[in-house]
């Protein structure tokens, strides 16, 4: 079909081109027949024109403009100029102006679609992730796409200025154990082996570093078979940076300038460096959470000193085991009801919690069903410590350390949420979380792991303390937390061997486990391994927080849903059978 090539696009027009011959392309947004005038909104990814089609003008496009409908393609030619006086529309940027059309083709038919193109859509997301290519088509969404757009190139101008070469690593890996499950892709020339899709280019990049590239970067797909959330997808997208002859402190001062330059350039906000830095033991005490959101005041507080020589049999247990025993102040929730602690109740009970403390407080003293337990000493000191006032509600919750300070934390969030004390609209909290535990102990397995990644360091002061008391070792580990949500994670790395022997022997990985899984690693590092260390950022958690989604596929031009179905393409699919007996594989 022949067309003449636009020569504006359907942001452009303003009144300086009043009077113009303009050929425009797009998609018909809305058509309104006001019987003798056919007004439409053509629209493009620039923006939108208003096109008007007048019997006075032109009849016979008039005539054919009757059979325009919404989503049709076209190409239209005509005059530029003035809309009437009244008819201006100030909200779009080519609102002083519309184009009188003398010449109208339709380059291709739509059906109706199944939902409105439009940012107010009330269509369910199933709906809009089928028909994504629709959904895509919405200002709001191209609006995100665009915006991680701006986020990839300010990322890679940072990083070209700063020293960092981009180095692709590969998608076919070697499976290795790094804390979620692999995807694995079965080898078709070698029979019952599998590749596996990297969760992260972690050990590409310490071996670039090995092989002395000193700074890289890469924008890159990792792919984790995990349980999906609001923030998680199945494949997503790291900044993934490693760095030689650096020390924490160094990376700290990088990732800030990269999150400072970030903000300035694609959002023109400006936040104020250095970050705060807590310890994780000073991130799980005040706010139960390695990710604590910081955009509201509430604090929690230690009460093991308060409450050391308690008779009250549950906090001298936790005492007595080294527990832990927390208090988080409610302002004002006094006069909560009966119902309403026992929704709270319920809540940490759901997650966890033995059961909930709660304490009125009043003008002479405190009121609890556990008030009888505590002296007038411990009273005072709990009233104090909190800074509790009249009207003032205090709960409480002890029992081992992390976990408690944990379901503490979630409290803490929803009592954020019931007191509306969380503003989207408020200046960013960014905050360095660090010095993480080396290991975590798992129960079931009755084995540690490791909290970050096998390759992790500990901090030199703690290595002795591997063979000890590995719990008690912290990691030169760090994440960069905005508003409550986790965007970067890293650490500096072990780079002799001797000391990653010890880590793996730690992890419980016999040296032939550690050489089968790890070998190409520990090899290379035996060829003069610089020091380094490094991190990755969430690309997709920084576009959602940048553009104020409350999920990542709202920034993610194709996502997967919940159960990591593809529902555009339909996949994961059945193939078929011939595809399996080359893969050797069969399905049960
Ligand atoms: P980590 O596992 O902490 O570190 O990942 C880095 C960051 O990636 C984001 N992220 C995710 N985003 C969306 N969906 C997911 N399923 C998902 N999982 C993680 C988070 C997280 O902070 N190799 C190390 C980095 C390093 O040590 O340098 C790593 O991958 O925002």
């Amino acid at each position: 079909m022949k067309f003449n090539l636009r020569t504006h696009n359907n942001g452009e027009l303003r009144e300086s081109h009043i009077g113009q011959r303009v050929v425009l392309n797009g998609w018909v947004d809305t058509r309104r027949d006001l019987g003798g005038v056919i007004f439409v909104e053509l629209r493009d990814r620039f923006g939108f024109t208003q096109i008007v089609f007048e019997p006075s003008y032109n009849e016979q496009t008039h005539a054919e403009g009757k059979a325009l409908r919404s989503e049709y393609v076209i190409s239209v030619e005509g005059t530029v100029r003035k809309r009437p006086e009244g008819t201006e529309n100030p909200a779009f940027p080519t609102g002083m102006v519309d184009v009188l059309v003398d010449r109208l083709i339709i380059l291709n038919e739509a059906k109706t679609p199944p939902f409105a193109i439009s940012d107010n859509v009330d269509a369910s997301e199933e709906l809009r992730l089928k028909y994504r290519y629709l959904d895509l088509r919405r200002p709001k969404i191209q609006k995100n796409l665009i915006l991680r757009h701006k986020m990839y190139q300010a990322t890679r101008r940072f990083f070209d200025e700063n020293g960092f070469l981009e180095v692709e690593t590969p998608v076919l890996m070697k499976s290795t154990p790094e804390g979620a499950r692999d995807f694995l892709v079965p080898s078709r020339l070698h029979k019952g082996k599998f590749y596996a899709l990297p969760q992260s280019p972690q050990q590409y990049k310490q071996i670039l570093m090995v092989a002395g590239f000193d700074r890289y970067f890469q924008i890159v797909k990792c792919f984790r078979d995990e349980d999906l959330r609001a923030d998680r997808q199945p494949e997503f997208t790291q900044i993934d940076v490693e760095m030689s002859f650096i020390n924490q402190d160094f990376v700290f001062e990088m990732f800030e300038k990269l999150t400072k330059t970030l903000y300035k350039e694609v959002l023109g906000v400006d936040v104020q460096t250095p970050f705060l830095k807590l310890t994780y033991d000073e991130a799980m005490e005040k706010y139960g959470s390695d990710k604590p959101d910081l955009r509201f005041d509430l604090e929690m507080k230690t009460l093991n000193d308060v409450f050391g020589k308690s008779e009250f049999k549950v906090f001298k247990d936790a005492v007595e085991s080294k527990g832990v025993i927390t208090g988080l102040l409610a302002p004002g929730c006094g006069e909560y009801t009966r119902n309403q602690l026992d929704v709270l109740t319920d809540f940490v009970k759901k997650i966890g919690a033995g059961g909930l403390v709660w304490i009125r407080v009043k003008e002479d003293g405190i009121e609890a069903p556990v008030a009888k337990f505590f002296t007038d000493d411990e009273k005072k000191a709990l009233v104090e410590k909190l800074g509790a006032k009249p009207g003032d509600l205090i709960f409480i919750l002890s029992g081992k350390k992390y976990k408690t300070l944990g379901i503490m934390g979630s409290l803490r969030l929803e009592m954020a949420r019931r007191l509306d004390m969380i503003k989207d609209d408020s200046e960013p909290k960014l905050l360095w979380v660090k010095d993480f535990p080396l290991f975590e102990w798992d129960d079931d397995t009755q084995r540690y792991y490791a909290m970050h990644h096998p390759f992790t360091s500990p901090r030199t002061e703690d290595i002795l303390l591997m063979d000890t008391d590995p719990g008690e070792v912290k990691a030169q580990a760090y994440d960069l937390v905005l508003n409550g949500n986790e965007i970067a994670g890293g650490s500096i790395r072990i780079f002799d061997s001797e000391l990653q022997g010890k880590m793996f022997k730690a992890l419980g990985f016999t040296e032939e486990e550690a050489k089968e899984k790890f070998g190409f690693l520990m090899n290379a590092f035996q060829y003069g391994a610089p020091p380094h260390g490094g991190i990755a950022f969430g690309f997709d958690r920084l576009c959602m927080l940048f553009s104020g989604e409350k999920s990542i596929r709202e920034v993610i031009a194709f996502p997967k849903t919940a159960s990591a179905i593809s529902l555009m393409d339909d996949s994961p699919s059945l193939v078929d059978d011939h595809q399996l007996k080359e893969l050797h594989i069969k399905v049960r």
